[in-house]
């Protein structure tokens, strides 16, 4: 049996603005994981994939049209075994398993994807390059999300903080100094394809204004990175509660997120943000080694439905 593991992520600046091509920053969360598992099956099985967290069997030759969930997971195995060179369907059984909320902005549609390809082409002798497998990924995210900016799987499948922008790069970068992120779930599901269409709704109607707020996150983003590089945490801070206040602009925060945002701030964090789609999801607080408890605590108090510290570095 072949394990792989890929972990999730969270997008520190930038979200909405970097699909219309201003960067972005995000980081991946090791704490919440994807797993998958390969063995051999039967000659004549097929390939059977068993999604524990969605308590389902799929087979791969039954496949549904309307069927998006089993598709996105038939897509990501088909699109690996062409480009690992197999002309037939294999016989195998997989197992998924994943900690990353779905519908939560943390990648978790990203970080089953690559824990299954990874799993896949060592299971079957071959090798793709960091690059490749978010490649096929994207491809994956394209039945997630419709028009996905590429960077979930960019982030998940490196395994590092990068600065991305859609298309042009995607450079992983080392923090000056390591730092903390509390991250708190709202326990609200918000489709990310929803909230990204929104978005475009609102940049139709007003072209002029959105194009300024997304010129604004820009600037903050290409602050944020320096701050990160230069290890310079409250000037980071301030970003994040900038870059709040241009997402709530454009219409992608909610009272249940906000609501987390100002309890972090109170009990000390640098700043903080709503993180991945908004609406619903997580927001993230930027903390110090001392404040991060009393952060993780009011966040709780303050009604989250999850909490998870992560150390960034
Ligand atoms: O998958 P999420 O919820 O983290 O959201 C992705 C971030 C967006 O910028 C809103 C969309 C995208 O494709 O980058």
């Amino acid at each position: 049996m072949t394990v792989a593991t890929a972990p999730g992520k969270a997008i520190l600046f930038g979200e909405h603005a970097v699909v219309y091509g201003r960067p972005a920053i995000a980081v991946p969360v090791a704490e919440v994981q994807a797993r998958a598992e390969v063995e051999d099956a039967p000659a004549g099985a097929g390939i059977t994939i068993v999604a524990r967290d969605l308590g389902r069997t799929i087979h791969l030759r039954h496949v549904k049209p309307g069927d998006r969930e089993a598709l996105a997971l038939a897509r990501t195995v088909r699109n690996a075994l062409e480009r690992l060179g197999h002309r037939s369907e294999p016989d195998l059984h997989i197992t998924i398993s994943s900690s990353v909320p779905i519908g939560r902005g943390l990648g978790s549609g990203a970080a089953v994807a690559t824990a299954l390809v990874r799993a896949l082409t060592a299971h079957l002798g071959g090798y793709l390059t960091s690059r490749e497998i978010s490649d096929l990924v994207y491809q994956t995210e394209i039945l997630h999300h419709g028009t996905p900016s590429g960077i979930d799987n960019t982030v998940i499948a490196f395994g590092k903080p990068i600065f991305f922008v859609k298309g042009q790069r995607d450079d992983v970068f080392w923090p000056g100094r390591p730092f903390w992120l509390v991250i708190g779930d709202t326990g609200v599901s918000s489709p990310t394809r929803e909230v990204v269409a929104d978005v475009r709704r609102g940049w139709e109607a007003d072209p002029v204004g959105y194009e300024a707020h997304f010129d604004a996150i820009a600037a903050i983003v290409e602050d944020a990175r320096r701050a990160i590089i230069d290890g310079n945490l409250p000037a980071l801070g301030r970003l994040m509660d900038d870059n709040q206040r241009e997402l709530e602009a454009i219409g992608v925060s909610s009272p249940e997120l906000e609501t987390l945002i100002g309890a972090a701030r109170e009990a000390g964090a640098l700043g903080a943000k709503l993180s991945g789609a908004g609406r619903g999801g997580n927001m993230i607080a930027l903390v110090e080694d001392d404040t991060r408890g009393q952060v993780r605590l009011a966040l709780m108090a303050a009604g989250a439905r999850n909490v998870i510290v992560t150390r960034v570095s």
